[in-house]
């Protein structure tokens, strides 16, 4: 039991016949400072049943309540303050977290139904945009905090693999390119291709005609066509592995759009089964007034298929496929749009299911307040980006800890850690500033200072020898542990949270917190006095490790015990 359960059960008794006790539950608050105790009760919802004024209920109930898990029960004009019994909960929450380790928090709510995760998803012979990033490393972390809690992600990179720029990039490559060059530097040499494609079809029309020619081909199986998009996916995706590796991300699915490339005729018969396609000159479209959205474009007068048609073949495809509880879309907050004209074609088809179709938009990264523009060579800022980071960490570590044995190796975890970290510590939907000397900094709410907040927790534990006993109970009843052990005692809520409000944040804020409140405690405690409380405050120790290595791996960063 949670404290507002407890709390809940306790008042619950006393006025079971003019409440239920969830809504006791719901009327229990989390007191903003800890002086007004753990849980508040306000009474006005009683002052109606019992025709008394809101403070003397306070009063009376204060009289009645049974009091045995609570150290003590405050009246505050109309507010109930309940103050928890600290040694009942941190002997309890010890326990658990003893027994089950990293594993503390876990839950079944997901019933092993599949989630498919829509992430990363970035487009063939292009960089990796900042916004890609954002959607590999949110869509990753909702992936374990899903499976925390008993459900089975299915992470898909949908990549961007079919499309006309693939005939413009043929004629730019046969004219311009070089097997070579493009082996070297694929991305950017393909973008080069690209730029100067458009560059030549404004003073050449007859080029945007070659390159619908090679698109037509490539369209119908031809043999040349196809060799040269495989052999560009390929090297592009040579390039995305870079990153994806140094993230330690991986993927159940690669099936991008070209993937739905025979599986569109049947999209477009069902609509027309259905009659829901419509003319519009010469295209066809699906109107979507009564969703008080603008037409959907399913089929242009050439009777080439669009983006949207694509994500309707992949929706079917995973519905049939995963027989989804959910499936989440990690996209840009900029393709909302799109997202609500899916839902409701789908729907218009008939298909309920498209309720449980969840777009999960995210704001932008800037620098200096500005959005940071798709120019050229982005791939390469990317992977530098986390070269930098990496390098940084590495500075770092080497003044702190200079015989530090795997520096190489943990100035990796920290150094991409502390990128990722900053991505996700901010709600998702925020835009945020992005600066290299803020995020690998080992102060401040940053993946370094939580890293390292656990290493020296971990150092503690090596100093005492420290060994997990299950069998003994260890009891805290001071104010200095009591911060750490509520923020330990929370934890499966805040993972449920994160996972109903599909928020890493939440998860980055818990890590953050239960750092400081340790650190704190580290600086106010001797925690390795020899006193009848050292093995209760060595077991506080280590329970921190574990949730704050779990808070880490749910984010997607690597724990090091020592750095
Ligand atoms: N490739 C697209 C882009 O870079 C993102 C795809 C998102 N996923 C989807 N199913 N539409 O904008």
């Amino acid at each position: 039991m949670n404290n507002k359960e407890i709390v809940a059960k306790a008042i619950h008794q006393v006025v079971a016949e003019q409440l239920s006790f969830e809504q006791v539950v719901q009327l229990l608050e989390n007191p903003k400072s800890p002086e007004h105790g753990d849980v508040a009760f306000p009474t006005f919802a009683l002052a109606k049943a019992f025709r008394k004024a809101p403070q003397m209920i306070a009063a009376d109930l204060a009289e009645t309540i049974d009091g045995a898990a609570f150290e003590k029960i405050e009246v505050v004009g109309p507010y109930l303050n309940f103050f928890m019994s600290k040694g009942a909960v941190s002997q309890q929450v010890l326990h658990d977290i003893l027994k089950q380790g990293t594993h503390f928090g876990d839950a079944s709510i997901g019933q092993g139904q599949n989630v498919p995760i829509d992430m990363s998803s970035p487009n063939i012979a292009k960089p990796i945009s900042m916004g890609h990033l954002r959607s590999t490393v949110i869509g990753n972390s909702l992936g374990l905090i899903l499976e925390k809690v008993g459900y089975n992600p299915v992470r898909i990179n949908h990549l961007g693999d079919w499309g006309t720029q693939f005939g413009k990039l043929i004629v730019a490559y046969k004219k311009w390119g070089s097997e070579e060059a493009v082996k070297a530097q694929p991305i950017n040499e393909l973008l080069r291709l690209y730029v100067e494609f458009h560059e030549q079809a404004e003073e050449n029309k007859a080029l945007e005609d070659e390159a619908r020619a090679w698109f037509k081909k490539l369209e119908d199986n031809d043999e040349e066509a196809l060799r040269l998009w495989k052999w560009f996916k390929e090297e592009s995706m040579k390039e995305f592995n870079k990153i994806y590796d140094m993230l330690d991300i991986s993927f159940d699915s690669l099936n991008g759009e070209a993937f739905y490339n025979d599986k569109m005729d049947e999209v477009v018969e069902l609509l027309e089964e259905k009659h829901l396609l419509k003319e519009d000159q010469g295209a066809e479209i699906v109107d979507l007034s009564a969703y008080d959205l603008n037409p959907a474009l399913i089929r242009k007068s050439d009777g080439a298929t669009l983006y949207i048609t694509r994500d309707m073949a992949a929706a079917l495809y995973r519905k049939r496929t995963y027989e989804f509880a959910k499936s989440l879309y990690v996209v840009g907050n900029e393709q909302s749009y799109h997202f609500k004209q899916l839902k409701a074609v789908l729907k218009e088809m008939g298909f309920a299911w498209s309720d449980d179709m969840q777009h999960i938009p995210f704001g932008l990264i800037t620098k200096d307040g500005k959005k940071l523009s798709t120019r050229k060579g982005k791939i390469v800022l990317l992977e530098e980006v986390l070269n930098e980071a990496i390098e940084s960490a590495n500075d770092q570590i080497s003044e702190k800890n200079p015989g530090l044995e795997n520096k190489a190796e943990v100035a990796k975890q920290v150094g991409v850690g502390a990128v990722v970290f900053h991505d996700l510590k901010n709600d998702r939907l925020n835009n945020f500033d992005f600066t290299l000397e803020e995020v690998v900094r080992f102060e401040g709410e940053t993946g370094p200072y939580v890293q390292y907040a656990r290493a020296r927790a971990m150092s503690i534990l090596r100093k005492a020898n420290f060994t997990v006993s299950t069998e003994q109970d260890y009891v805290l009843t001071d104010e200095g542990s009591w911060e750490v052990v509520k923020l330990l005692q929370q934890y499966p809520e805040v993972v449920l949270a994160a996972a109903e409000k599909y928020e890493p944040s939440i998860i980055a804020k818990h890590a953050i917190k239960l750092s400081q409140a340790f650190n704190k405690y580290y600086a106010n405690t001797k925690i390795l006095a020899e006193d009848d409380q050292k093995e209760a405050r060595l077991a506080l120790v280590y329970a921190v490790t574990q949730l704050i290595k779990e808070d880490l791996r749910l984010l997607g960063l690597k724990a090091p015990d020592q750095m």
